[in-house]
């Protein structure tokens, strides 16, 4: 008998963001974060299946290829829901004994991975959750994010749609640095965002990595920890919950500046931005300017991709001049995305 369950987890992108690590191993942040979940369009689907008759060790295929599951942040995944999953079948005699037996997960990325498009976000979130509902668990999206955040610290925010903060928590254990819904995407249906992929290429500096040597080298990331992020996350909260695209846009941009600001005070320095992300900068200041207010906030992580956010009703000002005008740039490839409601997870 083969035991299966499928499901999908969306792409999620940080508009305060998250970097440096308090503890590496089980990846808790310094600093609060949150994100707006991109779940139309950029997901990744996973299906565990788990069998007495399938080959004794774990399994992982994405999008085809073997992946190696004996890394520690795979391991750990598998190792919390099997214990989860393990007290229910104490618990209940009638239950089949699954903890115990081999797991294989076939997992499908509709973007490219590791290009800086959070793929690591949705492929833990999407990991964690299609075991837990094969175990059939009870638990919520908040307690799954404990476990998916050892993944990958990001993925704790991808169990849910909408908008997500992640709660760095005080324990050493880190049972208290949870992913909790600041509100579900359907709080503010007119929000849109436009994915620029600049590069579909492997990025050269590994978050992981990346946050150590922020962490050990730069002084402006201390600045960024102890006053910019706090700042940023009260007005976050606020631009969201008022639906105020103007508050919204000027701290996302402010925000993805300041990051990538102390990832170029880092030493060695970190460059993520290129020449072409640096034109899409440009695309968007020429678009709130001739506008005369904030109608487009652009933000990027960890590569050069862009993320421009608008609202619906000005897709023509922005959506339509972002893609005229970067046309003429070699490189770009641009995706329209419509955050949906958190019921599709
Ligand atoms: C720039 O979650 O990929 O996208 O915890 O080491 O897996 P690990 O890092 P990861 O870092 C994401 C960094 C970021 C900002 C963000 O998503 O908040």
């Amino acid at each position: 008998k083969i035991y299966q369950a499928s499901t999908t987890a969306p792409v999620n992108i940080a508009v305060v963001k998250y970097w440096g690590k308090r503890d590496p191993k089980l990846n808790l942040p310094q600093l609060l974060n949150l994100s707006n979940s991109l779940q139309a369009d950029l997901r990744t689907h996973t299906t565990a299946a788990c069998s007495a008759s399938f080959p004794a060790s774990d399994s992982l295929l994405l999008n085809s290829s073997p992946q190696d599951v004996t890394g520690a942040r795979t391991q750990a995944c598998f190792r919390e829901l099997r214990s989860l999953r393990a007290a229910l079948e104490a618990s209940d005699s009638s239950l089949p004994e699954l903890s115990t037996l081999p797991l294989k997960i076939v997992s499908e990325n509709n973007f490219p991975t590791a290009a800086g498009l959070a793929s690591s976000a949705a492929g833990f979130a999407a990991l964690v959750r299609a075991i837990a509902n094969l175990y059939e668990l009870s638990s919520s999206p908040t307690e799954l994010s404990r476990i998916a955040r050892q993944g990958s610290g990001s993925a704790c925010r991808s169990l849910f749609g909408g908008y997500v903060a992640w709660q760095m928590g005080t324990k050493d254990d880190g049972s208290d640095s949870l992913a909790v819904e600041v509100a579900p995407a359907s709080h503010w249906p007119t929000m849109r965002a436009l994915i620029l992929v600049a590069s579909a290429k492997q990025k050269k500096v590994s978050s992981t990595s990346g946050m150590q040597t922020t962490v050990a080298t730069s002084e402006l990331f201390q600045r960024r920890a102890e006053i910019v992020v706090p700042k940023h996350m009260k007005e976050m909260e606020k631009a969201i919950k008022e639906k105020d695209f103007e508050a919204f846009g000027r701290v996302t941009m402010m925000e993805s500046n300041s990051f990538h600001s102390t990832c170029s005070d880092t030493f060695p320095p970190i460059r993520y931005m290129n020449d072409v992300s640096w034109a899409a900068v440009g695309v968007v200041e020429d678009i709130n300017r001739k506008a005369g207010k904030i109608v487009a906030a652009y933000t990027f992580d960890a590569g050069p991709n862009a993320v421009i956010y608008y609202e619906e009703a000005n897709t023509d000002i922005v959506a339509g001049v972002v893609k005229g005008a970067l046309g003429s740039v070699s490189g770009w490839e641009s995706r329209d995305i419509k955050p949906q409601a958190s019921d599709v997870l």
